[in-house]
């Protein structure tokens, strides 16, 4: 069976996307028992650092087993490789038996959108070829590993890139993590726009995708009065993510494996509630 396919984006920086993420892979992995491959596609390599861990992630790099290199060898032509041998088998440090696997990104990664695009567009390819080259690239590396997973999550990076777009134009759901906040609320109206039209170029409806609320501090009446116009307006999970210092000193490697309990403390049951919430809503119960 063909794993689900999630996108977790937003235009907006700083929102939590990478934290979802690692969130959702770490507590559906250990838990949930499901075979998850976080995809990092941002060059800031936030999720690959959260879940790696620095020198697993410099081990990684130096065997080149990052998703720059995996696109490098269609952009400069080096010798080709599986899609499988780029992938880091067995990451994160919660403890016990887990299947959590990972492409790494780089801060190279930067480079390789802008070579592609000057080296294609000199062999006559138009934008909107480009961006096809780019979706079937990325399309037949998730095929070559459909077998072995049964969630794929995709870390965009705030703005939008190739890679973003080619992610949200295969992803079968899209979660938008965002701050309960005016400006933030403006950005998903502009977004969605996009990610509607991804959708329906597949006959797929904008039900698929889903915002959540992060960051949310209950004592703010602007997040109380901003998370109620989102869940007006939007498909909201019902799940809200807090702002606290437990989710955010999660992001810090450990050394020593942990239990989720451990990891995320006090933040530990909202965490398994979106995870919950999640597995439901992209059906994988
Ligand atoms: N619920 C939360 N409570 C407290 N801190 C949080 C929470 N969620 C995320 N953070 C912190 O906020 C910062 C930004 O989070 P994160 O990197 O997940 O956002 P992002 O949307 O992926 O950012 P970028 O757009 O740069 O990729 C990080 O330092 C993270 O640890
Ligand atoms: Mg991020």
């Amino acid at each position: 069976m063909s794993p689900r396919t999630v996108s977790v984006v937003n235009m907006k920086g700083g929102v939590g996307k990478s934290t979802t993420v690692a969130c959702l892979a770490e507590t559906l992995a250990a838990e949930g028992g499901l075979r998850v491959l976080v995809i990092d596609l941002d060059p800031q390599s936030n999720v690959s650092m959260m879940l790696a861990g620095q020198d697993r992630w410099i081990e990684l790099r130096n065997g080149r087993r990052t998703i720059d290199d995996y696109f490098d060898q269609y952009v400069y032509g080096g010798e080709p490789r599986f899609f499988r041998e780029f992938i880091a088998p067995g990451v994160s440090d919660i403890a016990g038996e887990l299947t959590l696997d990972l492409l790494i990104s780089t801060p190279e990664f930067r480079n390789i959108e802008r070579h592609a695009m000057e080296k294609w567009i000199r062999q006559g390819f138009d934008m909107q070829q480009l961006a096809q080259r780019f979706s079937r690239l990325t399309h037949s590396a998730i095929e070559s590993v459909a077998d072995s997973y049964d969630l794929v999550l995709f870390d965009c990076p705030p703005g939008m890139s190739m890679f973003a777009e080619a992610a949200i134009g295969l992803s079968e759901f899209i979660v938008i993590p965002t701050i309960p906040d005016y400006v933030s609320r403006l950005g998903i109206f502009a977004f969605r726009k996009r990610a509607i039209r991804a959708m329906e170029q597949r006959r797929f409806t904008e039900d698929r995708i889903w915002t959540l609320i992060t960051k949310f501090e209950a004592a703010s009446s602007l997040h109380v009065s901003e998370a109620a116009l989102l869940k007006d307006q939007f498909n909201v999970f019902e799940t809200v993510i807090p702002q606290t210092e437990h989710i955010a000193r999660a992001a810090e490697w450990s050394d020593v494996k942990r239990s989720i309990d451990r990891k995320y403390a006090g933040a530990a049951p909202v965490i398994r509630r979106l995870a919950a919430e999640f597995r439901e809503r992209v059906g994988l119960i």
